[in-house]
């Protein structure tokens, strides 16, 4: 059952947890002593390492009331899915509300008194100190891509139609490069510079981690950077 929603929470469950954010933050969540129910599309396809406090669960995002049983369990969940792995040749047939009905769908299925919830966000929803945002720049963010950052940055609209306590950790462009420790966290704008920085996977998801355990981020959306 999920916890009183004074405590910290035992439960969690990750979706998307056999990608490459899902799986650091899963990581990142077991070594804190959480309990992680990793919710995969297809479970025989992914290789997560055992560990004992790590439940696999057969769910697809994209179809919420099969993630009721899940849900009844956990008291905080991390949203780590993408509709493409790299980019498409084309959007044609893109549904720019796939993240807002995701969310929609969480919300209407989990009944826990404690609802903790951390989107994984995207750069180019960033606002800039020019005033931009960095899916407007083209140097910054393929205007080919649009249709993707849309579909991010209504998730953020979706988020605050519903009751749920969440946050967005959005990465920097130089998100996957393979060096880095420590984090902040930076509210918007941001510098060009700032969006730019290199973080890795697991500077990322130890703020993920901290946001899930000790949230500091309430009903808003905050770039994760590297410390110094
Ligand atoms: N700089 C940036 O801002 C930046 C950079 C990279 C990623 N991101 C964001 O980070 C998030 C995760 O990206 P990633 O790189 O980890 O992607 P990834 O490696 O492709 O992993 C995404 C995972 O989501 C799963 N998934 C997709 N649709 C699902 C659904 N309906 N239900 C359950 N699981 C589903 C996939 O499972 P299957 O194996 O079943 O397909 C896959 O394991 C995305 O929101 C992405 O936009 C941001």
């Amino acid at each position: 059952m999920p916890n009183a929603s004074n405590s910290l929470p035992q439960q969690v469950a990750v979706l998307g947890a056999g990608g490459r954010v899902g799986r650091a933050v899963t990581a990142a969540l077991l070594e804190r002593g959480l309990h992680v129910n990793a919710v995969i599309r297809q479970p025989a396809r992914h290789d997560l390492p055992r560990h004992p406090s790590l439940r696999v669960a057969q769910g697809d995002a994209q179809r919420p009331e099969e993630l009721a049983a899940t849900l009844r369990t956990v008291d905080a969940l991390v949203l780590a899915v993408t509709p493409f792995s790299a980019p498409p040749p084309s959007f044609d047939g893109f549904d720019l509300d796939y993240y807002a009905a995701i969310v929609a769908g969480v919300d209407a299925n989990w009944h826990a008194p404690r609802r903790r919830l951390v989107a994984v966000g995207l750069t180019a929803t960033l606002r800039l100190e020019s005033g931009d945002v960095v899916m407007d720049e083209p140097d910054l963010f393929p205007p080919e891509l649009r249709p993707f950052a849309q579909a991010h940055a209504r998730q953020l609209t979706a988020l605050a139609d519903t009751t749920l306590d969440w946050a967005i950790l959005a990465p920097p462009a130089g998100f996957g490069t393979p060096q880095g420790q420590g984090y902040r966290l930076l509210a918007e704008p941001l510098t060009r510079q700032q969006a730019t920085a290199p973080l890795t996977h697991g500077q990322y998801a130890e703020a993920v981690a901290s946001e899930v355990v000790h949230p500091t981020v309430h009903h808003t959306r905050v770039a994760v950077l590297p410390l110094g």
